[in-house]
């Protein structure tokens, strides 16, 4: 196929201004990838720390971390994790209760727990390397198809697509993809979109450089609004920007169905500060985390304890703590007893104390977390 000429700043060539999708990535050939490629070299983030390695248990961890967090906050968990792990086989022995310890306030616990099956996988199956390409690599727990991707290509030079949120802007973009990607046939079509829109040539150096290179793209510059296509390496071959509307690329016509839930929480504490923490049970909200007891309504709340705690109690200002998919109305209840009151059988759940001093290496929801440290400082 001849090489389409690239056309001028901001105006699409002829041959890319009427193609399809999946010709008009066709028809770009290496020109998208080679552009991405450059631009990262000169313009692309290079000193993050799980960048300049290929060792695929700290590209591995620092993507894990990234799904569903942003750079910024990911820095600092991903230093201290490494600190206290520094090699995968130390991340498997580890007990769950100290990874989910140190994981705390990131969110998603999900990612934690399968951070840490998928550390004893890989010591027991594949005797602690990680597999050496995409296909393999998604056997394990918690590596999906785009994640799998990210490593393959990062430590191994694997041509295979990533095809996260940021991506998915801008290929969509790019070519002017208008499927609805809430199908999870048009999702396959825009994958094969990826999959031809990779470099082909000199896999060793341009894989690595073009997959952070189309990351960091859609991180900084096609951005979800207001774009800054003029700073943008591929504004001339951009359908999205020639036809006057690449923000309303990508098409999900999927809503989240967002829903609320009010829940009460029990915050018993001692005279010397400890509180009353239960390990909640997985699956369900906060699984494998330490929580105060959590109930439905006050009155459940009151019905668990003897009638002289209840009059006790002191309402906290309630407070919104926003999941993805839910709004969670939080009411705590505060009921301070005496070390003689704590030995009694009164609490409800299979808790225990803890004392301050424990708290900082336990599991703690991110609201709970919020709560007592506003209570210590
Ligand atoms: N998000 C996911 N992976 C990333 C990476 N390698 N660098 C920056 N942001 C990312």
């Amino acid at each position: 196929m001849a090489r389409a000429p690239l056309a001028g700043a901001g105006v699409p060539s002829r041959r890319h201004a009427d193609a399809e999708p999946a010709s008009h990535a066709r028809a770009l050939e290496e020109d998208f990838s080679s552009h991405i490629v450059r631009w990262q070299k000169s313009h692309g983030r290079h000193s993050l720390p799980w960048q300049n390695t290929r060792d695929p248990y700290r590209v591995w961890l620092s993507e894990i971390m990234l799904q569903q967090t942003q750079v910024a906050t990911v820095l600092d968990y991903y230093t201290r994790f490494l600190q206290r792990f520094p090699a995968v086989a130390d991340l498997a022995a580890a007990p769950l209760d100290d990874v989910l310890g140190l994981w705390s306030g990131l969110g998603y616990y999900s990612r934690a727990r399968n951070l840490h099956r998928c550390a004893q996988e890989v010591v027991r199956l594949h005797g602690g390397q990680f597999p050496q390409n995409a296909e393999l690599l998604q056997t394990l727990s918690g590596i999906g198809p785009s994640t799998a991707a990210a490593i393959a290509s990062f430590c191994f030079s694997e041509r295979v697509a990533i095809l996260d949120g940021n991506v998915k802007r801008v290929l969509t973009r790019v070519t002017a993809f208008s499927g609805d990607l809430a199908s999870s046939a048009q999702e396959r079509a825009l994958w094969e979109i990826a999959t031809t829109l990779l470099p082909s040539r000199n896999l060793a150096d341009n894989m690595p450089r073009y997959t952070q290179g189309v990351m960091d793209l859609g991180a900084t510059i096609c951005t979800t609004r207001q774009p800054s296509c003029l700073l943008c390496p591929v504004q001339a071959m951009c359908r999205g920007r020639a036809g006057g509307t690449p923000e309303t690329y990508p098409v999900k016509t999927r809503k989240l169905k967002r829903s609320a839930q009010s829940l009460s929480l029990l915050w018993a504490e001692r005279r010397d500060g400890s509180v009353w923490l239960e390990r909640r049970a997985a699956p369900g909200i906060w699984g494998g985390l330490y929580c105060f007891p959590v109930f439905g309504s006050e009155e459940d709340l009151l019905a668990a304890l003897p009638v002289p705690w209840q009059r006790r109690l002191a309402a906290i200002q309630p407070f919104v703590h926003v999941l993805t998919h839910k709004d969670l109305r939080l009411s705590p209840m505060v009921l301070a007893l005496s070390a003689r009151e704590a030995k009694t059988a009164g609490l409800p759940g299979a808790g225990a104390w803890f004392a301050r001093d424990a708290w900082e290496g336990l599991g703690l929801p991110a609201p709970i977390r919020k709560l007592l440290l506003q209570r210590q400082s």
